[in-house]
C-alpha cells in the first residue's frame, strides 16, 4: 500500500499535472505528500528560454520575501547562468524554487492533500529527486513526462527517464 507520495516539479505545466495527480492520490489514501524541486544552474538554453516565459515567478518570489537584490541580472538567462555561489542570483534562484514549490503545495492543498512538505536540493535533478524520495521514505514518485525542455521529438524528458530507470519505488509519469 502507498504510504508516502513524492511529486517532482520544475514549475512546468506538465509538472503541475503531476502535482494534481499526486495530490489526489495523497488525499484519497490519506498519506503525506512531499513536493520536491531541484535547483540547478547551468540549465540548457531551451530551458532558460522557457524560464524566461515564467519571469513572473521572480516577482512572486520577491513578494514572498521582500528583500533587496542589488546585484541580480535583469533576465532569467542572466540569472541562471550566473554561477557565483554567494551572489544574489543564487538567493533569487533559490527563492524561485521556493515559489515553484509553494504553488504546487497550494494546489495540492486545494485538492485535499492534508500533510504536505516541500524539499529542495541543489543537485542534478534526477539524483536530487531520488535522494529526497529515499530520505522521506516515499514509495511512489509522480513526475511529468515532459518538463521545461523544448525538444518536442523527445517522448520522455531526460530527468523523467533517469528517475524511471533508477528509482527503487513505483514511478508514475503524467502526460
Ligand atoms: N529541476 C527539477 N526539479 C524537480 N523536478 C524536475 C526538475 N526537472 C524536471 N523535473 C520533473 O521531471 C519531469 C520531466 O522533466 P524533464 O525530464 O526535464 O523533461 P524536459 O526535457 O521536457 O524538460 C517534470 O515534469 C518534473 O516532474
Ligand atoms: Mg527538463
Amino acid at each position: 500500500m502507498t504510504k508516502h507520495v513524492l511529486v517532482a516539479t520544475d514549475g512546468s505545466d506538465t509538472a503541475m499535472k503531476a502535482v494534481e495527480l499526486a495530490a489526489e492520490i495523497a488525499a484519497k489514501f490519506e498519506v503525506p505528500l512531499t513536493v520536491a524541486h531541484a535547483i540547478h544552474f547551468g540549465r540548457p538554453p531551451e530551458e532558460l528560454a522557457r524560464m524566461a516565459e515564467v519571469e513572473h515567478l521572480v516577482e512572486g518570489a520577491k513578494t514572498r520575501a521582500p528583500v533587496d537584490f542589488p546585484n541580480v541580472p535583469d533576465t532569467m538567462l542572466g540569472l541562471f547562468s550566473d554561477t557565483r555561489p554567494e551572489g544574489d542570483s543564487m538567493r533569487l534562484v533559490t527563492m524561485i524554487g521556493e515559489e515553484i514549490m509553494e504553488r504546487a503545495a497550494d494546489r495540492a492543498r486545494e485538492l485535499g492533500a492534508k500533510t504536505i512538505d516541500t524539499r529542495s536540493t541543489v543537485d542534478d535533478p534526477a539524483e536530487g529527486i531520488l535522494s529526497i524520495a529515499e530520505d522521506v521514505g516515499a514509495d511512489m514518485i509522480v513526475i511529468g513526462h515532459r518538463g521545461l525542455g523544448r525538444l518536442k521529438r523527445v517522448l520522455l524528458g531526460s530527468v523523467a527517464q533517469k528517475v524511471l530507470s533508477q528509482a527503487d519505488c513505483t514511478v508514475m509519469a503524467v502526460r
